[in-house]
Parts: C-alpha cells; structure tokens; sequence
C-alpha cells in the first residue's frame, strides 16, 4: 500500500510554542499539543523529503514507552484523539501523531546510556580512552558491551552540535542534586528497556532522554521525562541475532540514513542531498519494523 504524503509542517489556528527539527509545539493554556511530523533529521541537519508515518510511529512508541515505565513520572496528559479538544480534532491529519503533555522547564542537558561503545563515544575513548570522563577498561573496540552502562550527558545547543560533557560540567550547569537524580534516573530507565528489548531480541545499544521540571505540580516541582521515550530517533537499536563486536551492526534506526549520508560525500554544512525514494522508504519500513518488533503491535497509520 502507498503511503499518505509525508507531513512536513503544522500550521494550526493555535499559539506555536516551538518548532523543533522533527516536533511542532503548540501551547493550549495549561497544557501543551506535542506533534511529531515526518521531518527527519541527521546530524542536527533536517533532511529532505520526509519519511511518511514516521511522527506517528515516533508517538505511538513513546507513548508504549511511557506507558509500560508507569511508575515513572512523565509528561503525558492525554493520548486518545477523542478526548482531545475539538478545536485540534479538527485537523485528523495530526491524528495518531500528537499527544497532550505537561508544560515543563526543560532540562538543559540531554542524558544519554549507553551500553555498548559506537558513535561518538566511541570517537572520543579512540582519542582519550574516556567517554565524557568516564575511564573505560584498554581494548575496546566498535560495538563493545560495556561492563555496566555509563551516563554520558550531552549539552542541548540550540543551533549546532549537541556536545559530550563531564559529570562534573552537568553539576555546574543543573545543580549536584538534580544532576544526580537524573544520572541515576537515565540509568534506571535504560537498564529495563534494555532488558525488555533483549526479550524481543533487539539491542538498544544507547539511547537520550530529556526531562523537564514542573513547575505547576501539586507537590511542588517535580522532574518528568518529558520529549520522546526510546524510539529510532533517540536510540540505536540492533536486532540481537546480527550482533557483532567489531563492526556496526544493521540498525531499525536513524543510522540507516547517516550511513547514507556519507556515502555521498556531503560536507555537512552545506545543504543536504535529496534523499532518494529508495531510502525513504527502507527508512519508513525500518521505523515501523522496530514498532512491531519492541512493541509486538501494529501502529495505528
Ligand atoms: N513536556 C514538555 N514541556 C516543554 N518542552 C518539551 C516537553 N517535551 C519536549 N519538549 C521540548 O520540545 C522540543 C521537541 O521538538 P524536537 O524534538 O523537534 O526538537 P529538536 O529538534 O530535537 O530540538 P532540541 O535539540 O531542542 O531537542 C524539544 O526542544 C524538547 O526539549
Ligand atoms: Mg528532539
């Protein structure tokens, strides 16, 4: 079946409160609509076309997420499309691809586990034998499980590259207590998704998370996972059986794309090549094989 045209842009009758690479937030009084479009994104550039469905796989997942960590506060008001105000129902093209969510402070930093050594941890224990200041164990090489996770905080810049930074540097910037909470909190999540997804055989090898302050809570101000919960986007997932120390691994996520990308010897600052057809559409299938596969359900398209 051919896809809907992929959604790259929102443009309701509703206060925008930001518009990410891949999200567009519109502010509805207490709380906020939080869409997800098609817009996909590599290396802090958003690339052209879209991948269509892939803001409604990217919800549906997180909302699974969320979900099954019940006993974590998150930023979740409300997720079915009929409770949601009329005013929003009346554009069913956001259907399946919005939710309603807390309005919180956002965290400054973005908290990344990992488990396994890719990317640029890999990069920076090559250069220094540390990730973000973490010493790690001589003789690690592409795709090494670590011996126990580590936290590796990254600074959220608002035009360029996201950077590693130190425990430490995550102290000066959020408090010692909050940066704490939130190391131990990353941790927590990602060693039980970790271990779900092992039971669906899929390796999340590291994933980001972003947390928010509420400051309107009942009980005083209280830390929420807020953003996305461990999707394609946030994470790099491996199907366990292709696992290998010492190569990259095939993915059910976004590195699909990068890997493209650099086949085409683009520079990264100028613009982007044009994704062909080909490559959307084994991204869009990839998306919703890593649905199927970590949820054991269909998304709703
Ligand atoms: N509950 C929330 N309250 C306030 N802001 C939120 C909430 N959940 C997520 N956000 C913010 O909304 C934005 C989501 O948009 P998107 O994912 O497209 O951003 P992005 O391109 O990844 O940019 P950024 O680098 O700022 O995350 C993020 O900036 C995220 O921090
Ligand atoms: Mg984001």
């Amino acid at each position: 079946m051919t896809p809907m045209p992929a959604l790259l842009e929102t443009s309701l009758p509703l206060p925008l409160a930001r518009r990410g690479k891949v999200r567009d937030v519109y502010d509805l009084g207490d709380t906020y609509l939080f869409v997800a479009t098609d817009r996909i994104s590599a290396f802090d550039v958003v690339l052209s076309p879209g991948i269509p469905d892939k803001g409604k796989i990217l919800t549906q997942m997180s909302t699974f997420w969320f979900r099954h960590f019940g006993d974590i506060e998150n930023h979740l008001v409300e997720t079915e499309w009929d409770a949601f105000p009329a005013e929003v129902r009346a554009h069913a093209e956001l259907r399946g691809r919005s939710v309603i969510v807390r309005k919180c402070k956002v965290v400054p930093v973005e908290c990344v586990a990992r488990g396994y050594l890719v990317g640029s941890g890999l990069k920076e224990y090559k250069e220094t034998g540390k990730v973000c200041g973490i010493k790690l164990e001589r003789g690690l090489t592409t795709a090494s499980r670590l011996r126990e996770p580590i936290f590796t905080p990254a600074t959220k810049e608002e035009t360029g590259h996201d950077e590693n930074i130190s425990f430490e540097r995550m102290c000066a910037i959020v408090g010692d207590d909050l940066a704490a909470q939130l190391r131990d909190l990353t941790l927590r999540i990602y060693q039980r998704a970790a271990a779900y997804a092992e039971t669906r055989g899929i390796i999340i090898a590291d994933t980001k998370f972003e947390f928010g302050i509420d400051e309107h809570a009942t009980r005083g101000n209280i830390v929420v996972w807020i953003d996305e919960a461990l999707t394609p986007d946030s994470s790099r997932f491996w199907p366990a059986d292709k696992y290998a120390v010492g190569s990259n691994p095939p993915s059910f996520d976004k590195q699909f794309v990068r890997d493209w990308l650099e086949t085409t010897g683009w520079d990264k600052t100028s613009a982007p090549p044009e994704l062909p057809d080909e490559v959307v559409m084994k991204t869009r299938e990839k998306y919703i094989e890593a649905f199927r596969t970590l949820t054991g359900g269909e998304p709703e398209l």
